[in-house]
């Protein structure tokens, strides 16, 4: 991944022209000459801003209408080292810029009107209805509901979203053997993993179709399961996966795989590793004919409803100029992405927004990123 780099000769410039970072507020007491600042940016900004202050591409941020002061104080930041990139884009300028000029190129962006909605996306993001359509390639196995019919195949339904969203990564990072069709999955990202794993977590487990008049065969073998299954294979911790109801070929199967280390997990390993077949099967039988219930778990705040914590600093509409939140709505999305992501991860500088965000899933930035791209600028 290329690094971001900041011009050097404009960090060395401001500098040594200004010694110091200079406050918003003093740069904005500089006359502003809208013709010089439109002159500067077609210099040395228009290849990635363009004229009309549209970024040329998705994470390259619009500047059009942005709050000027918020201009003023992070186009700085770039010079003191507050800001790393992960887009592999580079926000590069050659020759130097004096405060004045900063002020002046700065002035005429934020002085441009807001740019006409392009995007054509929806701003309803939804965490099941996207879980929903990502699915699709799975459900040929797994089933639409994620209660398979297919003998041996295991039922996704009323997991714990946490426990499907590490099954799924330990298929991706090897550390369980990919079963034949799931390579095509390595593709999805992290929110889209987590959407799909909402989507199955959300549907009702429906029990397997269980002909066996021996389940309680197995019973006395199954002591040492319940600490961490619950005790009829209803687990309440979200890492631990239920058994209740799940598909007997799979269970006896995954069992032994356990035993014989084909599945890798050590705590699994110790609890089975004296069974014999036999039991096995028993314990099997048994957890396959109780009636699964779904994992409780909270679901994730719908976007909108966050959207309207965000709007607490972010939609001020000038009616306290020296606050510094910029405008979101009609920003790029690639771009909101890579922001909030890096004040997730504490690499961009603002200890507010890593508060904000500190929480947050892949799927929750993506969906807010969605949200306020779709909106229209203002
Ligand atoms: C080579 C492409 C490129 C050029 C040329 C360029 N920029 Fe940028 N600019 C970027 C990228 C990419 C980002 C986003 C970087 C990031 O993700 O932090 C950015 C971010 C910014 C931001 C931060 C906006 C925000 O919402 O936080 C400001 C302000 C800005 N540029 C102003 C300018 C000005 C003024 C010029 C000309 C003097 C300029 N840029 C020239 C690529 C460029
Ligand atoms: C071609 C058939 C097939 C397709 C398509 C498929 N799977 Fe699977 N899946 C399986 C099989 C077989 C297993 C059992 C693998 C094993 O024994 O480890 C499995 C296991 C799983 C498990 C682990 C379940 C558990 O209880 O530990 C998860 C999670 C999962 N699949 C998710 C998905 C998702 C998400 C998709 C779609 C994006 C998908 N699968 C598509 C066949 C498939
Ligand atoms: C100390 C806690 C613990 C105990 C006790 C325990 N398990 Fe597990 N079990 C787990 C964890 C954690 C996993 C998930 C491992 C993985 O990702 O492969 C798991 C997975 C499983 C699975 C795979 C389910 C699936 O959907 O793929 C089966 C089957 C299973 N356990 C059966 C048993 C049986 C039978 C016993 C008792 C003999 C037992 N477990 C006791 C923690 C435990
Ligand atoms: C308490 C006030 C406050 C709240 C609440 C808040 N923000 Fe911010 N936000 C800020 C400030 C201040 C900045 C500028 C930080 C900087 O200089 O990097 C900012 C910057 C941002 C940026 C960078 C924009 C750009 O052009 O680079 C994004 C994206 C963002 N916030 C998203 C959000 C979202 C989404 C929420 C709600 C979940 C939110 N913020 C809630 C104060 C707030």
């Amino acid at each position: 991944m290329k690094k971001y780099v900041i011009g050097i000769s404009l960090a060395v410039a401001l500098l040594a022209g200004c010694s110091e970072k200079q406050e918003p507020t003093a740069l904005q007491q500089l006359p502003l000459d809208l013709e010089a600042g439109k002159a500067i940016a077609q210099q040395h900004c228009v290849s990635c801003h363009s004229m009309d202050g549209q970024g040329k591409k998705d994470n390259i941020p619009n500047l059009a209408a942005q709050v000027e002061t918020y201009l003023l104080k992070t186009f700085q930041t770039y010079n003191h080292g507050k800001r790393t990139d992960s887009s592999g884009d580079a926000m590069e300028i050659s020759g130097e810029l004096s405060p004045a000029q900063l002020r002046n190129v700065l002035g005429y962006f934020a002085s441009l009107p807001p740019l006409a909605k392009s995007s054509t996306t929806s701003a309803r993001y939804s965490y099941y209805d996207r879980g929903e359509s990502l699915s699709k390639p799975c459900t040929r196995c797994h089933s639409a509901d994620g209660n398979p019919t297919a003998p041996g195949m295991p039922r996704l339904a009323g997991q714990h979203p946490q426990y499907l969203l590490e099954a799924t990564k330990a298929y991706q990072d090897g550390t369980r053997i990919m079963p034949t069709m799931h390579e095509k999955l390595t593709s999805l990202s992290q929110a889209d993993m987590e959407n799909i794993a909402l989507y199955f977590a959300l549907q009702p487990p429906k029990p397997a179709p269980s002909t066996a008049t021996n389940a309680y065969d197995g019973k006395q073998l199954t002591y040492d399961c319940t600490e961490c299954h619950g005790s009829k294979g209803s687990s309440q911790d979200a890492s631990i996966p239920n058994l209740a109801g799940q598909d007997v070929y799979y269970l006896n199967e995954k069992i032994k795989a356990y035993r014989d280390k084909a599945r890798k997990h050590g705590q699994m390993h110790k609890i089975v590793s004296e069974l014999n077949d036999s039991e096995i099967e028993k314990i099997a039988v048994f957890f396959a004919a109780e009636s699964p219930k779904p994992m409780s778990f909270t679901q994730p705040e719908p976007i909108y409803a966050l959207a309207k914590q965000c709007d607490r600093c972010h939609s001020l509409d000038g009616a306290n100029p020296d606050a510094l939140a910029p405008k979101l709505e009609g920003q790029n999305r690639t771009y909101l992405i890579n922001a909030l992501t890096l004040y997730r991860d504490g690499d961009r500088g603002s200890s507010t927004m890593h508060r904000m965000s500190a929480t947050y899933s892949d799927a929750t930035i993506e969906g807010i990123a969605t949200y306020y791209a779709a909106q229209a600028a203002r």
